[in-house]
């Protein structure tokens, strides 16, 4: 058995800043509310007419993660994407991956785990490498929130917290057992799936019930019930991170870095003070992206990389909780 170890690291997030006071131009809301509830000051929505896409993103960070790790595309095994917003509702962005960075014609999966889906890429990653199939993955998540939103005032509970971009890594085989991911711990509750849900299109939903529906049909934007996905995300964050924590041996002084799912300042916040965690053992940048939900986690972790923040020997800890419900943790010694 080996173990998986990230050795690069890339993000790409699209130009267009839109500012809380652009969203009140738009609909009911304000600066301040934003800023209270959430953290977010500003997010990136791909501009109309831009060629950006969910596998146009993920393929641009990709080429970052590549040109860092060191290896070549040819050394490329497989590729695992986590996106809830794919380019096409079949095939998956992990396709599109393949064709667009010209690799060869490895496998591709795409992870449909939302505000989880980069742990649970992760990890699937980590299995394959584990075992020896595989030695070199390119991990993937990417969003492109913004032309599925409702800009509206009904919309608004919604809308201000999304933002577009997308994070990529490269997982390699390590043989040290004692480094690179250590562990990762995966959970679901289906019957909460429609407390946070974009109904349709789906195969239950699809076009001809879409045209014969008499009044305006929203079961294509999302929906979310915030304070109860709230109230769940703190406990769920909490747990997850503990059971990878004690899986390991390692208290709760052991986290050198925690990168949690950029879902809301104030839930980070809260998983910070719960744990006794500094400033410095905390990355959020919800402020600049807002949540970008499969990418959040691989974009907090690159910058964080990019800026310092995490160094060889680091206990590293990715969290995430979101929409199925799903949630999950990875406990990596960097
Ligand atoms: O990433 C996946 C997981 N997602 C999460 O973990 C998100 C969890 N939930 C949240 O982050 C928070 O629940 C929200 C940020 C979504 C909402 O914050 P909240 O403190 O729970 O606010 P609320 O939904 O209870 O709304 C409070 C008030 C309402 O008005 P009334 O009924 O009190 O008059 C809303 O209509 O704020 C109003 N409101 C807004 N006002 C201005 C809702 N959205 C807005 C807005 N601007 N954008």
């Amino acid at each position: 058995m080996y173990n998986s170890k990230i050795i690069g690291l890339g993000k790409y997030v699209p130009e267009n800043v839109v500012t809380n006071d652009d969203l009140s131009k738009m609909m009911d809301t304000n600066d301040a509310w934003i800023q209270e509830r959430t953290g977010i000051q500003e997010r990136r929505w791909i501009e109309n007419g831009s060629e950006d896409t969910s596998a146009i993103m993920g393929a641009k960070a990709s080429e970052i993660a590549i040109e860092r790790s060191g290896i070549n595309k040819e050394d490329i095994d497989f590729i695992v994407f986590a996106t809830m917003t794919p380019d096409y509702y079949f095939p998956g962005c992990g396709v599109q991956i393949q064709e667009l960075l010209g690799l060869n014609n490895v496998g591709a999966i795409d992870i449909r785990n939302q505000c989880s889906g980069f742990v649970y890429a992760v990890s699937v990653a980590d299995q394959f490498i584990k075992t020896g199939m595989y030695k070199n993955i390119l991990v993937v998540g990417a969003e492109y929130h913004s032309n599925g939103l409702d800009k509206t005032t009904r919309g608004r509970g919604v809308t201000v917290i999304f933002g577009d971009g997308a994070g990529a890594c490269i997982m390699s085989r390590e043989e040290d057992t004692t480094k690179g991911v250590l562990s990762t711990h995966l959970h679901s509750e289906g019957k909460y799936a429609e407390k946070l849900i974009v109904e349709s299109p789906s195969i239950r939903h699809w076009v001809p019930q879409i045209l014969e529906s008499e009044e305006e049909d929203l079961s294509y934007f999302p929906y979310m019930d915030g304070t109860f996905v709230f109230k769940h995300a703190v406990v769920r964050f909490s747990e997850v991170i503990m059971e990878g924590l004690m899986k390991n041996g390692m208290q709760k002084d052991d986290i050198d870095m925690l990168i949690p799912h950029q879902a809301n300042l104030r839930i980070a916040q809260f998983i910070q003070k719960k744990f006794g965690l500094g400033d410095d053992q905390v990355f959020n940048n919800i402020m600049k992206y807002g949540n970008t939900t499969a990418a959040s986690v691989i974009i907090a972790l690159t910058e964080a990389w990019e800026e310092g923040k995490i160094k060889e020997g680091d206990n590293v800890v990715l969290a995430a909780f979101g929409s199925g419900f799903t949630w999950g943790s990875a406990i990596i010694k960097w």
